[in-house]
């Protein structure tokens, strides 16, 4: 296992165990046997640094994660957890959370501790409150041990955050595909310039990157018979010396072996390889059916279509074929947030800064999601 150094000179395994997306029972409660085991797996063969949060499977994931780890010697892994900012409206609740995950993980400190997903408005939030002192004292007394943050909005918002402090660690969401994507190259670059250590979250996209359209899988299993089409994305994350931890959140035993498989045989990629991705990402993307940014400035719709979040799923649907995930994602969303809800007003499309023609789309998603009833 290839092992990086943290700020103050941890040294963390560069596979990290996202602890997101464990297997599930049928009444979606974490399949707890085989969770355990693939930790264990994981730990066995070298993976130190273990990543939850409060809100994970439904609040589960916390105390799971603690009674799995207290079989092992406290000073033998890396706890990280997070600050659910999205869930606080004054500082009481954030001490009660940060005393509640105490108790729920079972120990007495956290190594490293993030404000979770955070974006301009939780920011500001944050900065109101006064959670960044209270983040400090319990710093300062050794209840943390590390201070950082993960993120999710525009660049611009992660210089702000960057730039305010002197962060131990942050956290983006960083892949082949999403380099101008929230934090993206600018934001790996900037940290890199300053030195603050990244642990990068959804290296495969959530999944997206472990199955892609036959004919652009074809080209890397040309290249590499032997290995998975994850192991591309994660070797591509890997090849940035200023990430530290790349965290995968994985949902089998199988995939614990095939990232363990890379991760302890790595090898850099080479320079046909980059290019290789290169061409591979840009297939991708230029498989994307339209430019929305996901600004919601077409939002709120008057008849309530989530139109953003339909295009994104008809994006990747283009992108990726995953018919199964798209299915999933679409039952998720409720019925009068969906594409074939459209009543056609047209409101949005004088709003949007892309010039998206929405209603035509709306109704040429119907066509390519015919599948979907
Ligand atoms: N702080 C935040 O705001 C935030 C946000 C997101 C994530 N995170 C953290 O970061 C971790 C990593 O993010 P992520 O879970 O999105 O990571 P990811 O590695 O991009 O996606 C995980 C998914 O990729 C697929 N996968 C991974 N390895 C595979 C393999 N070898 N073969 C085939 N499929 C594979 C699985 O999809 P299937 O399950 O579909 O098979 C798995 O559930 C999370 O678990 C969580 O701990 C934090």
């Amino acid at each position: 296992m290839d092992v990086r150094e943290m700020k103050h000179g941890e040294k963390v395994s560069l596979l990290g165990f996202g602890c997101m997306r464990f297997p599930l029972n049928m009444d979606g409660s974490i399949c707890e046997c085989e969770a355990e085991a693939m930790l264990d797996k994981a730990i066995a063969h070298g993976v130190n640094y273990i990543d939850t949060a409060y809100p994970y499977h439904n609040g589960d994931s916390e105390p799971f994660v603690g009674r799995v780890l207290k079989k092992y010697d406290r000073s033998s892994f890396y706890l990280a957890t997070k600050l659910p900012m999205f869930k606080i409206e004054t500082l009481d609740d954030a001490k009660r959370i940060f005393e509640e995950q105490l108790q729920r993980l079972d120990v007495d400190n956290v190594d490293f501790y993030l404000l979770h997903a955070m974006n301009k408005d939780t920011w500001e939030k944050a900065k109101a409150l006064g959670v960044l002192e209270y983040l400090d004292d319990l710093k300062e007394t050794g209840k943390i041990r590390n201070l950082g943050f993960s993120f999710h909005d525009e660049y611009e918002v992660f210089k702000e955050m960057i730039d305010a402090r002197d962060w131990d660690f942050c956290q983006i969401q960083y892949n082949y595909i999403d380099r101008n994507v929230q934090a993206g190259d600018q934001g790996y670059a900037l940290c890199a310039k300053k030195q603050i250590p990244m642990v990068i979250m959804e290296p495969v996209k959530g999944g997206n990157l472990a199955v892609l359209p036959e004919d652009i899988a074809e080209i890397l299993k040309k290249k590499r018979p032997n290995d998975s089409i994850s192991s591309w994305a994660l070797r591509w994350v890997a090849s940035h010396s200023n990430v530290r931890v790349i965290l995968s959140g994985m949902s089998t035993m199988q995939q614990v072996e095939d990232n363990l498989h890379t991760f302890d045989q790595l090898e850099q990629l080479n320079e046909e390889e980059e290019q290789l991705i290169e061409k591979v990402a840009n297939m991708i993307l230029e498989r994307t059916k339209n430019g929305c940014t996901a600004c919601k400035y077409c939002m709120p719709c008057p008849f309530g279509i989530d139109i953003p979040g339909n295009f994104k799923i008809w994006n990747e649907y283009a992108k990726y074929s995953n018919k199964d995930a798209t299915k999933k994602k679409l039952d998720a969303m409720a019925r009068e947030a969906r594409f074939d809800q459209c009543k056609k007003c047209g409101r949005c499309e004088g709003l949007c800064p892309q010039h998206i023609a929405i209603r035509d789309d709306l109704e040429q998603m119907k066509k390519d999601l015919a599948f979907f009833k």
